[in-house]
């Protein structure tokens, strides 16, 4: 049980809070909220939070049956209840994704990706409930790249966005290691510093300018942009566009394509509505966006230990 909660903990989720409590019992698992973890201003309505609870589980889900165990998952407004029954074992190369995944947040190569390919992606990102739109034009990619462009000057123009991101900035690999989350510098493929330089370097050279023409950049060196939808606004859904992504990103892994959150224009509530519209989903909420393509590895962002996150 434990060797399967570590699976989930490697979960992608938002600045690396780690939201998640795990309570075990011989055949059952109980997934809560760590709401102590939340970050309210980019992240008001816990949307995040329940979307890292559903990428969590994914990967639950996928060890467990590796290990020979089905799990049946039942959500319910407060917590997530996985009860493990024993089945036939079913190996999948998504269980060695769970540990190879993460969010690359670096330039990609700017080369397309094979029609089959996308498909099989589209294919891994879809739930009953979660639609995935795949948008590869590239005048639909400077369409994504206005919005993020328009979203992330509204955040950057935020002092209580900027403190909130400040605070889970891991600056040096000291701080990294001695908190086990948050966002380190390093994974982000930025320059380390030791926090009591990173932090006035950050007030002085994180700029609105240079953080969105770095955006665009990224965007433009991608494949693609995903855009998941679920079918509602509010926490179970928000679960399932979860789990959908989780697959979607293990799908990519073993592909050897990479992912990365742009989520900008879904996290800004201002933009979002027009954002809608401009994918034509009418009143629907986009849920996530993610760019694809291929490129390489990035150091890979740290975990608390089990012990912090059993209950
Ligand atoms: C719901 C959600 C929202 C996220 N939003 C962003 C984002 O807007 N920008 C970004 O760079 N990363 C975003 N992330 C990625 C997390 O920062 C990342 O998963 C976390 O730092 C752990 O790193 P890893 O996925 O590489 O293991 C998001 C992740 C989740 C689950």
């Amino acid at each position: 049980m434990q060797e399967i909660v570590r699976c989930a903990t490697l979960a992608p989720n938002g600045h690396n809070t780690q939201p998640w409590m795990f309570d075990l019992s011989a055949d059952r698992i109980a997934v809560t909220p760590d709401f102590s973890r939340r970050t309210p201003v980019v992240d008001p309505d816990d949307h995040h939070i329940w979307v890292s609870l559903g990428c969590a589980t994914e990967n639950m889900v996928i060890a467990a049956a590796a290990l020979g165990k089905h799990a049946d998952v039942k959500v319910d407004p407060q917590q997530i209840r996985v009860t493990f029954e024993n089945g036939p074992s079913a190996p999948s190369p998504f269980v060695e994704a769970i540990f190879q995944r993460q969010c690359t947040r670096a330039d990609y190569d700017s080369q397309p990706l094979a029609n089959d390919v996308l498909k099989d992606l589209e294919g891994a990102g879809d739930r009953s409930d979660v639609r995935v739109l795949l948008l590869t034009e590239r005048g639909k990619i400077e369409g994504v790249i206005e919005y993020v462009t328009q979203a992330n000057s509204a955040q950057m123009r935020d002092p209580a966005f900027l403190s909130e991101l400040k605070h889970w900035i891991r600056f040096d690999d000291s701080q990294a290691v001695s908190t086990g989350d948050g966002l380190a510098a390093r994974s982000s493929g930025t320059p380390t510093s030791p926090p009591w330089i990173g932090g006035p370097l950050f007030n002085l050279f994180f700029r609105e300018k240079s953080e969105n023409d770095r955006y665009a950049k990224q965007l433009r060196s991608s494949a693609a942009v995903a855009v998941f939808v679920g079918a509602r606004s509010d926490s179970a859904s928000w679960f399932e566009v979860g789990r959908a992504y989780e697959h979607f990103a293990l799908a990519a892994t073993v592909l050897g394509i990479r992912t990365a959150f742009v989520n900008q224009p879904i996290e800004v509530a201002a933009v979002r509505s027009p954002f809608a519209g401009w994918l034509g989903i009418g009143s629907q909420r986009p849920d996530l966006v993610v760019r694809i393509g291929r490129g390489s590895q990035l150091p890979y962002s740290l975990r608390r230990p089990l012990a912090a996150v059993i209950g």
